[in-house]
């Protein structure tokens, strides 16, 4: 047999031609990209690039028009049931309830992936260690910082123990202190456990620090994917910001947009 390189690994997300219309538009318009195992995946774009309809797509919330999604070898669209126990996802905006506590709302998320009742304690010690809440379980929701009600929420996505995570714009709206404390975390997720991040952030001095792998989305369309150091340098600027500015400029028009 011919054995090629020991590391042949078949995506973990494959994306291939992937569109979606609103009222006629398309807001993502031919989508493709691949998303390596084990990697912290920037998926990134100005507002109203496509990102959240994306992920939407990714996640199963929304069928898409056009395309494919193969998520470890599995089609969405034929076995969306199967493809979710692959994945945990945390959106922008806070879905955890705020009149329960940390315990409590993972409890039901619990119900919810029918993890049975004899796991469920173990799960909840688990994934409450893993991102330092233990001595917060019984704090009500809505007493909780923004940062830890973030990694309570990342902390319940993982209690089915996906090798993969989305990640809606994790750090918005988190102070410096509680961002880095979050990224420290999925650092450790990554590294100790292996798990796939795909995430979406406007804050690309940490995706520049953290991420291994971009993709850059406009107006629906992949401008740029690759390694982080090679889009830097491929764009010829010294940062992934300065190198997204130039990337997603408007044509034509310089920065000359005044907020309405
Ligand atoms: N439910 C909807 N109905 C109609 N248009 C929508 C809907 N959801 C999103 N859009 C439009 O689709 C486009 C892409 O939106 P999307 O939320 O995916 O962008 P985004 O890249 O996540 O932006 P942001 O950085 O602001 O979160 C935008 O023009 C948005 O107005
Ligand atoms: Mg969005």
């Amino acid at each position: 047999m011919n054995q090629t390189s020991p590391q042949a690994p078949c995506p973990v997300i494959a994306v291939q031609d992937l569109a979606k219309k609103y009222a006629g538009k398309r807001v993502v318009d031919g989508l493709s990209f691949s998303v390596s195992a084990g990697e912290i995946f920037a998926f990134l774009g100005p507002n109203g690039a496509g990102k959240t309809t994306t992920i939407k797509m990714l996640t199963t919330l929304l069928p898409p028009d056009e395309g494919r999604i193969l998520m470890n070898g599995i089609d969405l669209a034929t076995d969306p049931m199967e493809a979710r126990r692959h994945f945990g996802v945390v959106f922008q905006d806070c879905t955890l309830d705020p009149a329960m506590t940390v315990q409590e709302n993972l409890w039901m998320h619990c119900a919810f992936y029918r993890i049975p009742r004899a796991r469920r304690p173990e799960r909840i010690a688990h994934v409450l260690a893993l991102f330092a809440l233990t001595d917060r379980r019984d704090s009500i929701v809505s007493t909780l910082s923004g940062g830890l009600k973030r990694r309570v929420e990342i902390a319940r996505a993982l209690l089915h123990q996906p090798a993969l995570i989305f990640l809606d714009e994790p750090t918005l709206g988190l102070d410096p202190q509680s961002r880095r404390v979050l990224w420290d975390h999925l650092q450790l997720l990554q590294a100790h456990h292996g798990t796939t991040i795909f995430l979406t952030s406007h804050y690309l001095d940490e995706v520049e620090r953290y991420a291994q792998s971009v993709a850059v989305i406009k107006k629906g369309r992949i401008v740029t994917q690759g390694a982080v150091a090679a889009i830097i340098s491929h764009t010829a600027h010294a940062s992934l910001e300065d190198s997204f500015l130039s990337l997603t400029a408007e044509d034509g028009a310089a920065d000359d947009e005044t907020a309405g």
